[in-house]
């Protein structure tokens, strides 16, 4: 990337052309007030006359001095300089302000003297004026010049409120275009981190056909997403291969113990073994259950949530009854949701199961639904798990003790696939002890 294409180049430029626009547009608009010439007041006539009377009083008080001298030499209070011309339109002044020949060409009538302002100075006239019985022209020239600085600021200062609009008229189209230049590519880049971010690997980086620093973070996520999906398949081709192998000695194991059981017939070791296979068999498959969830895209549905969470909490209560243990549940309400239905019902039903494995008594389930999500909290009143060991229950294998848990042959893995479903969902899942007991709340936005 070269320093033209940079962002911080295109900030310091965009400002930097920014304040150089307002501060030239400051400068020459009062230029460009040019007044056209207009008829010369009566005050002005006035002051033309008294002009040329100081100039002929000075004539007369040397006599010695040629026309051109007295007219070079001539300085009125005001700081106007005279300029005489001849009726063939001939100067006596050696050097003649361009102005002043400007306006001759507009005002050569003395019966109908002028005046015209322009920023570079003031001109008025003409004035007839006799010398030695030629008749001649006279113009008074007020050169503004070096007061132009001064006069722009005060223009300024009189008029805050156009220095205010002009500002602002100037500085909103930059600032704007400047702005949706740096946030419009970097808003598309947000939208796709958050689906990424939800675990929709498939993404599309928007393409940025820039070469600065925008365009070098979309390259950047776009290899990001390319490692994150090679090591994703990496560990899903790992997972289900080493579920694939472990189920080749699996079967063996199962097949000896049966001719086992056949030619020694039952006892409690082999019984042993036999529950020992099922547990590997029931791990094998929920590993396979959670490579397939994770890693094969699956066709969202619209759903009816009463109908899908029906079966599931009705088989809640029976398992719960069964186990002498009470199923408390509101109905969840009638509405529609775009889901994996599978994930929804397997992340449900998995803590559900956890809450009636681990319950003294009770389980409850509810649902709360806002405009935004919608919340599913199941509590029991077991024995709950230390506070220090609850953020690690998500993690695939992780299990409090395994001397609490032998009992309930759990593999670890089931609070793992509910959080892998409800993160592919945009949802999450929480879990805090209550009094007693574990209450895990599961959100999702619908
Ligand atoms: N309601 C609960 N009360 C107390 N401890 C719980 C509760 N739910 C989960 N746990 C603890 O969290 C651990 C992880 O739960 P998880 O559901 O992931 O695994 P599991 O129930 O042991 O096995 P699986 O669900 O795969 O059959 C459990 O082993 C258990 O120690
Ligand atoms: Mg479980």
């Amino acid at each position: 990337m070269n320093l033209i294409n940079s962002l911080f180049f295109k900030i310091f430029a965009g400002f930097w052309l920014l304040i150089l626009i307002l501060v030239a547009i400051l400068v020459t608009l009062p230029k460009l007030e040019q007044s056209q010439p207009q008829l010369l007041d009566l005050y002005g006539i006035e002051l033309l006359d008294k002009t040329s009377h100081a100039l002929f009083s000075q004539i007369t008080r040397h006599p010695e001095r040629s026309l051109k001298e007295a007219i070079d030499k001539f300085r009125h209070p005001s700081r106007f300089k005279l300029y005489a011309m001849h009726p063939d339109g001939r100067f006596l002044n050696d050097h003649v302000p361009k102005p002043i020949r400007r306006f001759v060409i507009d005002s050569e009538n003395i019966s109908k003297p002028m005046m015209w302002k322009s920023h570079k100075g003031i001109v008025v006239g003409p004035i007839s004026f006799y010398y030695n019985q030629e008749p001649l022209l006279l113009y008074a020239y007020k050169n503004l010049n070096h007061e132009t600085n001064r006069l722009v600021l005060r223009w300024l200062l009189d008029n805050p409120g156009l220095l205010i609009l002009i500002t602002l008229l100037v500085s909103t189209p930059v600032c704007l275009l400047l702005a949706w230049h740096l946030t419009s590519p970097l808003r598309q880049l947000q939208k796709a981190s958050d689906q990424i971010a939800k675990g929709q690997l498939d993404t599309q980086i928007p393409q940025q056909q820039r070469k600065d620093e925008i365009g070098e973070l979309a390259n950047g996520m776009d290899h990001m997403v390319l490692s994150l999906k090679n090591m994703l398949a990496g560990q899903q081709r790992l997972l289900s291969d080493i579920s694939h192998e472990l189920r080749s000695p699996l079967t063996r194991l199962r097949l000896a113990l049966a001719i086992s059981k056949k030619t020694q017939g039952e006892s409690a070791e082999l019984a042993r073994i036999d529950v020992e296979a099922d547990r590997l068999e029931q791990m094998i498959a929920d590993l396979l259950g959670l490579a397939r969830n994770q890693f094969q895209p699956q066709d969202i549905q619209t759903v009816q949530l009463d109908s899908l969470l029906e079966e599931l909490l009705a088989d809640a209560h029976f398992e719960a009854e069964q186990k002498g243990k009470q199923f408390i549940y509101t109905e969840p309400p009638a509405i529609e949701l775009r889901a994996y239905p599978g994930l929804i019902s397997s992340a449900i039903e998995n803590v559900i199961r956890n809450a009636i494995k681990y319950a003294s008594s009770t389980i409850k389930f509810d649902c709360q639904l806002t405009h935004k999500q919608i919340v599913f909290v199941i509590e029991d009143d077991g024995p709950g798990i230390p506070d220090h060991e609850i953020a690690h229950i998500f993690r695939p294998f992780y299990r409090v003790s395994e001397a609490r848990d032998r009992e309930s042959g759990g593999t670890g893995l089931g609070l793992a696939i509910c959080d892998n479903a409800m993160h592919k969902h945009g949802g999450s899942v929480e879990a805090h002890n209550g009094e007693p007991g574990l209450v895990v709340t599961l959100t999702l936005p619908v």
